[in-house]
């Protein structure tokens, strides 16, 4: 059996305050949550400060993205090395990184292996956009997302892989339970073939796009949905909550 596992998303969002804000609020609303994972994925900036907010409870810190070098002249970028002093986890692949920032499944290949080889755990995302549904052409491009962004790795222990349907970020609409399932189902059946099938059965697959409180839990009855990514419904302490909470609901 897969523990849940819910993971925010917070993009480039918050300030320093806020962010201290949301972590006083949401570290009380959550405290008594043993039975699911929780990650927060915060901007580079917010690390450091999220480390000592969040010290000892039962919430771990992410990085939003990372370079494939461990040092040097790389402007502006942020290395593996110098995440791990602040965060377990780090988001590789996100769909706003490959549409913004050109990110390719090769560039996506070399961060996994960089974060991985300095110990960081792997939140890796894949998606079609709705053009690429609208064509039928969704399980030809995220079964090439996973081959070619895990290709040339043995283990994926430290992976979670998260789905996310570009269609559904940020505009409200959800896949539905049935659409995510048939596409977690394609890519643990995927992960089999690739990497054994113990392998496939513990690794979780989380959805994003559009994850709300209301829309959490028939996501999460889905047998191979194992969590949420969740972007605008993590910002706000009390939502995120309900979500991380959803057995209750
Ligand atoms: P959303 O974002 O929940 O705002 O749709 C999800 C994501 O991009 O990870």
């Amino acid at each position: 059996m897969r523990r849940p596992f819910i993971a925010a998303n917070w993009k480039m969002n918050k300030t320093l305050n806020e962010a201290k804000n949301f972590a006083n609020e949401f570290k009380e609303l959550v405290k008594d949550v043993s039975d699911t994972d929780i990650l927060v994925c915060v901007p580079y900036t917010l690390l450091c400060s999220m480390k000592n907010e969040l010290k000892g409870t039962n919430i771990n810190i992410g990085a939003e993205n990372v370079f494939y070098e461990d040092s040097g002249a790389y402007t502006g970028e942020i290395s593996a090395l110098m995440i791990k002093d602040f965060a377990e986890f780090v988001i590789v692949g996100h769909s706003e990184r490959r549409k913004y920032f050109g990110e390719t499944n090769d560039i996506v290949n070399k961060k996994i292996k960089k974060a991985l080889e300095h110990d960081l755990k792997v939140v890796f995302c894949i998606g079609e956009t709705l053009e690429k549904r609208e064509k039928g052409i969704t399980k030809e491009i995220v079964g090439k997302q996973v081959r070619e962004g895990l290709s040339g790795l043995e283990v994926i222990s430290e992976i979670t892989i998260a789905y996310e349907p570009v269609w559904a970020i940020g505009t409200g609409k959800t896949a539905t339970p049935e659409q995510a399932q048939e596409m977690h189902s394609f890519i643990r059946d995927l992960l089999e073939e690739l990497f054994g099938e113990d392998a496939a059965e513990k690794t979780r697959i989380l959805y994003g796009g559009s994850v709300k409180p209301h829309n959490v839990k028939e996501l999460m009855e889905k047998q191979d949905i194992d969590g949420g990514l969740v972007g605008g419904a993590s910002l706000d302490a009390e939502s995120f909550s309900k979500i991380v909470k959803f057995k209750g609901q």
